[in-house]
C-alpha cells in the first residue's frame, strides 16, 4: 500500500495523506543552518550543532507522535485548521505534502480556503523561509485569521530538556514591529539570538507559551487561537514562543501571500547591544529585508534549485527501469548529501544530543558524496585524519564543532583505521588530486606531531597489519563494523556500555571481516604507494595482502566449509560457524571478503554467496545473521542483547546488503546482484509502505528480520551508511561506472533483462556520455569504443584536454 507517489519531473515525493505510518521527514539546509520537517509540519531547526545551538524545541518520543513543529493555524469562523493537518488534526478537504530536494511544500484546503506553504533554507543565509499563500476558492468573501507558532529551544537542547530549575527563569524576548526576537542568555555569555518575523503588519502576537496555549490546552487547541485573538504577551522566564496574528480579508478568487522568516544571528561581542539590554537588531533587519517580497523569495528558491540541478547532473542514468532512474538520479544522491551534513547526529531517531561524527561512518559516507562536493570531501578527510592517534588507531567518534576526538567512547574499534584508506582512495580516484597525500595532518589534533596524510594511511595499514591474533587474523578490539560484536567486553551488569566496558583489546578475539577489509583497502593502499612511486612499499603491502587472502581461505582460520567464519571470540572459539548453536552464519565477511575478490578463483566466493542466499535471505532483504541469538551471550556482547530479528541480532541491516550485491557483481551474477539491490530499495519498498513504515524515498538503517514480530518493518531512517553504499553499488558496480586512479572504468553487471541504458558522468571536469548495449549479458565488456576508437580493457584513459567523451560499450 502506498501513501503517495513519486513526481520525478519535479524531484518530489508527493504525500497524499497526513496519516503516514510514521512521520515522513525532509531535511532543509546544506551548509550551517538546518531544519528537519515532517509531512505534518513537525520538526525543528538548529545552527551547525543540533545539541548546542538548537533554535526551536522538539520533544522526542512524545505522544501523540511528532507534535511540535512550525505551525500555521487558520481560523475561518469556528473552524481552526492547519495546512499540514497537525496539530489541530482538523479534517481537511484536500491535503498534500511534497518533499523536494532541500524544500517542502504543503497544500491544505478547508471550506473554500486554500493554503499553500513553501518552506526552504536559502543557499547562503542562516534562515528558513516560508511562503504562505492563502486563496479564497469560494464564492463568498472570507474573513480569516492566520496564526503562526514556534516554540523556542533555549539553545542547548540537552540542558533544555533537563535543567528546569534554571530554565523556567531564563526565557527572554523582544518584539519590534512584526519581528519577535528570542534572546535567552544573550544578556550574559551568548552573542547570538533568533528572530521570527513576517513581511506584513500584524494584528497581535504572543511570546509566552502559557498565554498562547492557555492552561490545560496544547498545540492542538491553543486558547488564544480559539478565541481569535492573541494577547501580546511578553515572555518572562517559563517558555518563550513566537506567534503572529494576521487578520485577512479575501474576496472570492483572491490570493494573498506572506513570507515568514526564522533566522539565526550572531553579533560581534563588542557590538551586542543597541541600547541598555536592547539587542543589536541591525543584522537581523538586513536579513529580513532580503526576503521581504515574493520576488526575492522566488529568486532564492530558484537559486536553491539551480544548485541542485548542477549537483544532480554529475551522475545520471537513463534506463528502462524508472525505479533505478529515480533512485540514482534523485533520492539516493540526495540522501548521501544529507548523511554528509548530519552524519548520525539529528534525525527523528537520532536525538541530536548524542554521539557526534563517527570515524568509520564519516569515511564511508564520503564514498557516496565525493563526486558531488570533492572540496568538502577533502576537508572532511583531513578533519577525520587529524583525530587519528600516532600509532594508527583512531578515535571512534569526534565532535563536529570542535573537530576533536571524543574521549568518552575512545578508541579500540579494530576496523576504524582501514576506513580512512577507503575514503582517501575514493577521493583520489574521483579527483585525481594526489596532493592530498602530501598534506601535513596532526595526530590527535596536536599540530606538533603532524605528518603527511600518506604517513597516516601507512600507520592505518600498519596498525592492522601488526595487530593480529592466534590465526594471524586482525584483532577485533572493542568491535569492528558491527558495533555490537563486543568480544572483549564480557559485561554482566545492566547499564554498562558495551562499547566502552571491559578491556578495549584482547590478544585473542579476531575478526574475519576486518581481514576482508584488509585485502580490499590494502590493495587500494598499495595502488596509492605506486602512485607515489613507492614500489618497494607497494610490494610489501601486496605480500601482506596475499598472506591475508590465504588466511581467509584457510579452513583452519577464515573459512568454515560453506562460508567465511565471522570472528573468533576471546576464548578462541568460532563466531559465525556451523559449529555454533546460534549465529552460525553472518553476512559481513561473506559480502566484504568476496567484494574484495577473496575466493573468486577457488570457488569459495560463490559458495559463500550461495550460503547467504540459502540461510540469510528474506523477501525484505538479507539478514545479518542466522539463527538469531535467543539467549544473552556474555562472550559476544550487544549483538545477543536484542530480541531476535532486531538490529544486529538477525535484523536486516540495510548497510551491508549492498556489500552482498557488490560481491555478486564481482563474480558476475547480475540477476542476483539486482535482486538483492531491489529488496531494500525505497522505490521498490514504496509498494509495501504499510509494512515498511519509514519514508519510501530514502533508506532506513534496519528492517526487522524474519524472527521479529514485525518482519519487514523499517526503523531508523535517513542517517545510515546505507545511502553511500547503495549508491556505490548501483552507480559503480551494477551500472558499472567506476572511478579508478587512471580514469573511469565501465564494466556493468546487470540482470539479463535489464536492457540497454546510458549514463552521463562528469568526471574530473570531463563529460562522459556512455551508452551500453547489453545484449542480454549480465557481465562482460566485448567492445569499448571511445570517441570512435576501440580500446582494450575497461578503463578509459583520462584526457584532460577533452570536454566531452563519447563512450560506447557492447556487453557480451
Ligand atoms: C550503526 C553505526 C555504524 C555501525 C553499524 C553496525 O549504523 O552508526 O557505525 O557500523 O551500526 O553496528
Ligand atoms: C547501538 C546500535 C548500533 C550502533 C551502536 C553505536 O549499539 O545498535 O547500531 O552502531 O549503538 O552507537
Amino acid at each position: 500500500m502506498k501513501f503517495g507517489h513519486f513526481d520525478d519531473e519535479h524531484r518530489e515525493y508527493v504525500i497524499e495523506t497526513p496519516k503516514t505510518p510514521l512521520p515522513w521527514i525532509n531535511y532543509l539546509g546544506s551548509k550551517e543552518f538546518f531544519t528537519l520537517i515532517s509531512n505534518t509540519c513537525g520538526g525543528y531547526t538548529f545552527y551547525k550543532d543540533a545539541k548546542l545551538l538548537r533554535l526551536t524545541r522538539y520533544r522526542y518520543n512524545d505522544v501523540p507522535m511528532d507534535i511540535n513543529g512550525k505551525y500555521f493555524y487558520i481560523k475561518d469562523g469556528d473552524t481552526v485548521w492547519n495546512p499540514g493537518w497537525k496539530p489541530t488534526q482538523t479534517d481537511l478537504d484536500e491535503y498534500e505534502c511534497r518533499h523536494g530536494i532541500g524544500y517542502s511544500k504543503f497544500k491544505g484546503v478547508k471550506n473554500g480556503v486554500r493554503a499553500d506553504v513553501l518552506t526552504f533554507v536559502p543557499v547562503n543565509d542562516n534562515c528558513e523561509v516560508s511562503k504562505l499563500v492563502v486563496t479564497n476558492d469560494s464564492s463568498v468573501e472570507k474573513n480569516i485569521s492566520i496564526f503562526s507558532y514556534v516554540e523556542w529551544c533555549l539553545w542547548n537542547a540537552d540542558d533544555d530538556s533537563r535543567n528546569f530549575q534554571r530554565n523556567f527563569s531564563t526565557g527572554e524576548v523582544e518584539v519590534k514591529g512584526s519581528a519577535i526576537y528570542h534572546k535567552t542568555e544573550y544578556r550574559e555569555r551568548r552573542n547570538h539570538y533568533a528572530v521570527y518575523s513576517v513581511n506584513a503588519p500584524i494584528a497581535a502576537f504572543d511570546t509566552a507559551r502559557d498565554s498562547f496555549l492557555g492552561l490545560y490546552h496544547y498545540a492542538g487547541n491553543p486558547e488564544a487561537v480559539l478565541n481569535g485573538k492573541l494577547t501580546n504577551s511578553m515572555a518572562s522566564g517559563w517558555s518563550p514562543i513566537a506567534a503572529h496574528q494576521l487578520d485577512v480579508t479575501l474576496k472570492p478568487g483572491e490570493s494573498k501571500s506572506y513570507v515568514f522568516v526564522l533566522g539565526y544571528i550572531e553579533n560581534p561581542v563588542e557590538d551586542k547591544w543597541e541600547a541598555h539590554n536592547v539587542i543589536n537588531k541591525k543584522p537581523a533587519e538586513a536579513l529580513l529585508a532580503k526576503y521581504d517580497t515574493d520576488a526575492k523569495v522566488d529568486a532564492a528558491f530558484a537559486e536553491l534549485n539551480d544548485q541542485w540541478d548542477k549537483l544532480l547532473n554529475i551522475y545520471t542514468v537513463d534506463s528502462s527501469n524508472d525505479k533505478v532512474n529515480r533512485m540514482v538520479n534523485i533520492w539516493n544522491q540526495y540522501q548521501c548529501m544529507v548523511t554528509f551534513n548530519m552524519s548520525r547526529s539529528a534525525s527523528y531517531y537520532e536525538s541530536g544530543i548524542g554521539r557526534g561524527m563517527g570515524f568509520r561512518d564519516s569515511c564511508q559516507d564520503l564514498l557516496g558524496f565525493v563526486h558531488l562536493i570533492p572540496d568538502r570531501a577533502r576537508e572532511r578527510i583531513i578533519d577525520i585524519a587529524s583525530t587519528q592517534f600516532e600509532d594508527g588507531r583512531a578515535y571512534h567518534q569526534y565532535q563536529p564543532l570542535t573537530k576533536k576526538g571524543n574521549s568518552d567512547i575512545g578508541s579500540g574499534f579494530g576496523d576504524d583505521p582501514l576506513w580512512l584508506i577507503a575514503g582517501t582512495s575514493a577521493y583520489i580516484r574521483e579527483t585525481g588530486d594526489a596532493t592530498i597525500l602530501d598534506e601535513m595532518v596532526p595526530f590527535d589534533n596536536d599540530a606538533s606531531v603532524a605528518q603527511t596524510l600518506m604517513e597516516h594511511l601507512r600507520r592505518s595499514f600498519g596498525y592492522v597489519d601488526t595487530h593480529r591474533g592466534p590465526h594471524r587474523l586482525p584483532l577485533i578490539g572493542r568491535a569492528d563494523w558491527n558495533d555490537c560484536l563486543n568480544l572483549n567486553c564480557h559485561s554482566t551488569q545492566p547499564g554498562e556500555s558495551f562499547q566502552t566496558f571491559g578491556p578495549s583489546e584482547g590478544p585473542v578475539a579476531e575478526s574475519v571481516f576486518i581481514g576482508g577489509m584488509f585485502v580490499k583497502y590494502g590493495n587500494e593502499y598499495a595502488d596509492l604507494c605506486d602512485l607515489k612511486g613507492l614500489t618497494d612499499e607497494a610490494a610489501k603491502v601486496r605480500a601482506s595482502v596475499a598472506e591475508m587472502n590465504e588466511i581467509l581461505l584457510d579452513s583452519n582460520a577464515g573459512w568454515d566449509g560453506e562460508w567465511f567464519v565471522r570472528a573468533y571470540d576471546s576464548y578462541g572459539n568460532k563466531v559465525g560457524s556451523k559449529e555454533c548453536e546460534e549465529g552460525k552464519i553472518y553476512i559481513e565477511p561473506q559480502g566484504f571478503c568476496v567484494l574484495a575478490g577473496v575466493g573468486k578463483e577457488s570457488g569459495q566466493a560463490q559458495k559463500a554467496l550461495d550460503s547467504v542466499k540459502q540461510h540469510l535471505d528474506t523477501k525484505y532483504g538479507v539478514m545479518i545473521l542466522q539463527p538469531a541469538y535467543t539467549v544473552y551471550h556474555e562472550e559476544l556482547g550487544e549483538v545477543s542483547s536484542y530480541p531476535p530479528g532486531y538490529k544486529e541480532n538477525a535484523g536486516i541491516f540495510c548497510h551491508n546488503n549492498p556489500w552482498v550485491s557488490i560481491a555478486e557483481t564481482v563474480i558476475g551474477r547480475g540477476d542476483r546482484a539486482f535482486e538483492v539491490y531491489k529488496k531494500t530499495c525505497p522505490a521498490y519498498t514504496e509498494e509495501i509502505s504499510e509494512i515498511h513504515r519509514t519514508e519510501p524515498y530514502i533508506y532506513c538503517q534496519m528492517v526487522a528480520g524474519a524472527d521479529a514480530k514485525f518482519h519487514g518493518e523499517g526503523k531508523n531512517s535517513w542517517l545510515t551508511g546505507t545511502a553511500a553504499w547503495t549508491f556505490v553499488n548501483i552507480s559503480q558496480y551494477i551500472l558499472g561506472v567506476y572511478p579508478t586512479l587512471k580514469g573511469l572504468s565501465v564494466d556493468p553487471c546487470v540482470p539479463a533483462d535489464f536492457g540497454d541504458f546510458s549514463v552521463k558522468r562528469i568526471y574530473r571536469g570531463v563529460e562522459y556520455d556512455i551508452t551500453v548495449k547489453q545484449n542480454g549479458a549480465q557481465k562482460g565488456v566485448k567492445e569499448l569504443i571511445v570517441d570512435g576508437a576501440k580500446i582494450d580493457g575497461t578503463v578509459i584513459p583520462y584526457d584532460a584536454s577533452k570536454k566531452t567523451v563519447k563512450v560506447e560499450v557492447v556487453m557480451g
